[in-house]
């Protein structure tokens, strides 16, 4: 059973991206993270990030064809992309939704996840760990 986690813009800045707020940890660090999880959990992971929409509508996509279930930290893309939300409401997949810092704790542009709504659950504002509970809670699922 493989997992699809796909990372949305600017998160392949992570470690050197505004570190008050996103953590120390790089995005291959995080990588490694869900690896390992995935690992003891019997998962397959596919990790990928992208700064374009229209690729992360392509990897919901092949996803629909391949994968058991989503991890998607869809970044700003959230607050704005109906594509995202179609594409995942046609793949048919339990999604989950991370985010690493509470939205709702910061400001009112970020309150609204157009994901949310057809997302299975979502996990925000633990810092990394939110990529390896998702896929503990995926694991129960699929
Ligand atoms: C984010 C939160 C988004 O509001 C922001 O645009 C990001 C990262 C997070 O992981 O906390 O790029 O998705």
């Amino acid at each position: 059973r493989t997992v699809y986690v796909l990372n949305g813009p600017n998160l392949n800045m992570l470690g050197k991206r505004e570190p008050s707020i996103y953590g120390k940890k790089s995005l291959a660090d995080i990588e490694a993270d869900c690896r390992e999880t995935g690992a003891e959990l019997g998962l397959t992971i596919e990790f990928r990030q992208s700064n374009h929409e229209g690729e992360l509508v392509d990897w919901i996509q092949e996803a629909g064809d391949k994968a058991a279930a989503i991890i998607i930290n869809p970044g700003a893309y959230s607050h704005t992309s109906i594509a995202i939300h179609d594409a995942i409401r046609a793949a048919g997949l339990p999604v989950a939704e991370v985010h690493l810092s509470n939205i709702h704790a910061r400001e009112s542009f970020r309150h609204t996840s157009y994901v949310s709504p057809v997302a299975a659950g979502v996990i925000c504002g633990f810092g990394p760990v939110v990529y390896t509970l998702a896929l503990q809670a995926l694991a129960a699922r699929v």
